[in-house]
């Protein structure tokens, strides 16, 4: 037994406490059956040191990666839940919806080619899910965001679904359709307030907010209405906008400060400051930055463990935008024979 010290020990539990929440910010999401923050500890101890080192070499030629990265994150995992599945080809598959056709090819690629390294150094153990949501952990820390120690164990799924690409939110929606959309996943008014603060970085186009150029929009800022009119001719201009007209680029939660100041791009973001269960929240995390890191850290854990296939379901992919198929089956166990110990 150590020696009792002279403090009651509640108060040093107390000190410590206190300590480790001001000094850095731990999301209080438990894990889901399956998933494990220490998942491939074992089988892979240098994949969160891989991931992380590509990409900070990727966003230093392109930093729009980081944003496209992102939302990749998010249209997987509310559609079929965090599997991979917008990642695979289809014909038609999950990415020809109109809502995910904004999805970028090159990213896309960066986790392909994430998938790769991590192969060569660890075999194939670790599923394009967890991949995709490393990444997306990762662009949120190098912008200047939290960052978020996230569960793993995810496992790749064998299909997709075009029908439920359809359940996306929309850009032109209110507040009270969004708040149901994002409550069919679990997901509630402090969760979709904080997510939506993810629009701090990242860009979109014409057509995602056309509704409120063209009749104007008179809940907007005048400056910003000006830009948006200038940049935006018709809904079919191919030109983009920046999300944050403040600091594009980075992660922080100037996204509130544009909201009180009628500078939100889309209906969605504008009327979380209209609807008085939501406005609340966009003026805190306006306020405190602290706080919201912490409310997006949580949701994000939320949102990284919607539906996910873990154990024996689903499997992992040697590419990520195609299932396994027999070829490469017989090619891994190959592998495996290769592998064995002797
Ligand atoms: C509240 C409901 C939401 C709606 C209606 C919405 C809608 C959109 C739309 C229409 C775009 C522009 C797409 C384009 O023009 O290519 C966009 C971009 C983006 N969204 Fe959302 N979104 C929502 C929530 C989220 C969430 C929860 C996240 C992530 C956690 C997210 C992250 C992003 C990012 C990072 C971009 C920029 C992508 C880029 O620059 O390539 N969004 N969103
Ligand atoms: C995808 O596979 C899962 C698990 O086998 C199944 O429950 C689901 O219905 C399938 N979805 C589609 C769209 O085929
Ligand atoms: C959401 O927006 C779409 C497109 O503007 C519209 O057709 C739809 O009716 C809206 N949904 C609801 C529930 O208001
Ligand atoms: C919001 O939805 C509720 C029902 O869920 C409805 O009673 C109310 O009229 C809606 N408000 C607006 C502004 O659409
Ligand atoms: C928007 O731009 C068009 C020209 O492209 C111009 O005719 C129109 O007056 C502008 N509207 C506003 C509200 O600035
Ligand atoms: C929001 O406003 C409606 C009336 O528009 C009111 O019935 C409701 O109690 C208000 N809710 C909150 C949380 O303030």
């Amino acid at each position: 037994m150590a020696k009792p010290s002279s403090l009651p020990s509640s108060y040093s539990l107390f000190l410590i406490s206190s300590m480790l929440f001001t000094s850095f910010l731990v999301s209080s999401e438990a894990e889901v059956n399956g998933l494990s923050f220490s998942f491939y500890s074992q089988t892979c101890p240098n994949l969160e040191t891989i991931v992380i080192n590509h990409l900070k070499k990727v966003f230093k030629q392109a930093h729009w990666q980081a944003p496209a990265l992102l939302v990749i994150f998010f249209h997987d995992c509310f559609v079929q839940g965090c599997d991979g599945s917008l990642l695979l080809d289809g014909n038609p598959g999950e990415r020809d919806e109109p809502l995910n056709r904004g999805i970028n090819h090159k990213a896309l690629q960066t986790i392909d080619d994430l998938r790769e390294l991590v192969q060569r150094d660890c075999g194939r153990i670790v599923s394009c899910a967890d991949i995709t949501v490393l990444a997306a952990r990762d662009a949120i820390f190098l912008s200047g965001g939290p960052y978020i120690k996230v569960p793993l164990g995810r496992r790749d799924s064998l299909n997709f679904s075009i029908e439920e690409a359809n359940n996306l939110p929309l850009p032109y929606n209110t507040t009270n359709v969004t708040l149901k959309t994002f409550a069919s996943k679990n997901l509630d008014v402090t969760d979709v307030v904080a997510l939506a603060g993810a629009h701090t970085i990242g860009h979109a186009h014409c057509h995602t907010f056309y509704n409120r150029v063209s009749p104007p929009d008179p809940n907007m800022d005048k400056t910003l209405a000006k830009l948006l009119n200038s940049t935006c001719p018709t809904t079919y201009s191919r030109n983009t906008f920046h999300l944050d007209i403040r600091t594009p680029k980075v992660f922080d939660n100037k996204y509130y400060i544009n909201l009180i100041n009628h500078q939100g791009l889309f209906t969605s973001d504008q009327d979380l400051y209209a609807d008085n269960r939501t406005k609340g929240l966009v003026e805190t995390f306006a306020l405190d930055q602290t706080l919201f890191f912490q409310k997006f850290m949580d949701a994000f854990i939320k949102m990284s463990q919607l539906n996910v296939l873990t154990g024996n379901n689903g499997e992992i992919r040697a590419k990520c935008n195609v299932i396994n198929d027999e070829r490469s089956i017989v090619a891994s166990m190959v592998d495996d024979i290769v592998q064995l110990p002797n």
